[in-house]
């Protein structure tokens, strides 16, 4: 059966990873970012795959249904589907009260409202095919448990991870379902922590806690974090809507 990823945020850590795996595996590579990731085409000559770049801002939320569709010209209406909803943001690090409108709405827009629109055109687009539709918003720990600073982030996510538990108690009950997941990667070594670290004591108080964590070596690789994705990706019986967490795949 042929294979499409679609991969949003594929430009840099995770989402690059993944797409680099995928690459080298499937048939078809979305790639959604704003910028592109300038290994990705050499990868894709190198191993014979279709790669499709598509340039977007996801903080442009009303870009999103032509983005939709932009995608769904390019899918080989026979594939099997695997979208991945990676892109966030995890910025405002600040207290609340100093979170500031901008920074809120950008958090909001690319982690929360993106992935959730993004479900719901596809859910809708693809209702009547009959094959294997996987879409993976990738969560966090933050979606479960509160860190100071955080209040953005935390709320993003654990909204996101509440979406993909009704999304897939919904299609649990359709005839040709789309099963939606959760996917906790872990601290990761990625730009993403780099922002972590560069926040001040004062607006994030965890702020030494991951400091240790680059020092002592225990932020995964993304490289390893994409490997554990795909391979939970090839399991038949994924439970829809479910929150799985990476150490649990260890
Ligand atoms: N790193 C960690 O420790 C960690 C832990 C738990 C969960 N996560 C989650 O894992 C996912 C990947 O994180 P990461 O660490 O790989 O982050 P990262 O290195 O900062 O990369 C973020 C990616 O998101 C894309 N992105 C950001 N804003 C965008 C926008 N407005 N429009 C389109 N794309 C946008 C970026 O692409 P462009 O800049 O090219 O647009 C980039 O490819 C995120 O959902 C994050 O919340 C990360």
């Amino acid at each position: 059966m042929v294979k499409t990823f679609i991969i949003t945020g594929a430009s840099r850590g995770l989402g690059a990873a993944i797409a680099k795996q995928c690459l080298q595996k499937s048939d078809h590579c979305i790639l959604l970012s704003r910028t592109a990731h300038p290994e990705m085409v050499e990868i894709a000559d190198q191993f014979g795959t279709k790669l499709t770049f598509i340039s977007v801002d996801l903080n442009e939320i009303e870009q999103l249904t032509s983005l939709v569709n932009k995608i769904l010209e390019e899918v080989d209406e026979k594939s099997e589907i695997y979208f991945v909803n990676n892109a966030g943001v995890i910025e405002p690090i600040k207290p609340v009260g100093n979170l500031g409108q901008e920074s809120l709405e950008t958090s909001l827009r690319v982690n929360f409202m993106a992935p959730v629109v993004l479900a719901d055109a596809f859910v809708k687009r693809t209702k009547h095919w009959d094959r294997k539709k996987v879409m993976v918003n990738i969560s966090s720990g933050a979606a479960k448990n509160p860190y100071h600073g955080w209040a953005a982030y935390c709320s993003t996510k654990a909204g996101l991870e509440m979406f993909t538990r009704v999304a897939g108690l919904e299609q649990d009950k359709v005839p040709f379902p789309m099963t939606l997941i959760s996917f906790s990667p872990g601290v990761m070594d990625t730009g993403m922590q780099e922002t972590i670290r560069s926040a001040n004591e004062q607006d994030f108080s965890d702020r030494e806690k991951f400091h240790g964590y680059k020092e002592k070596g225990t932020l995964r690789s993304p490289e390893f974090v994409a490997e554990k994705l795909l391979e939970l990706l090839e399991v038949d019986e994924l439970e829809n809507g479910k929150f799985y967490d990476i150490k649990s795949l260890l």
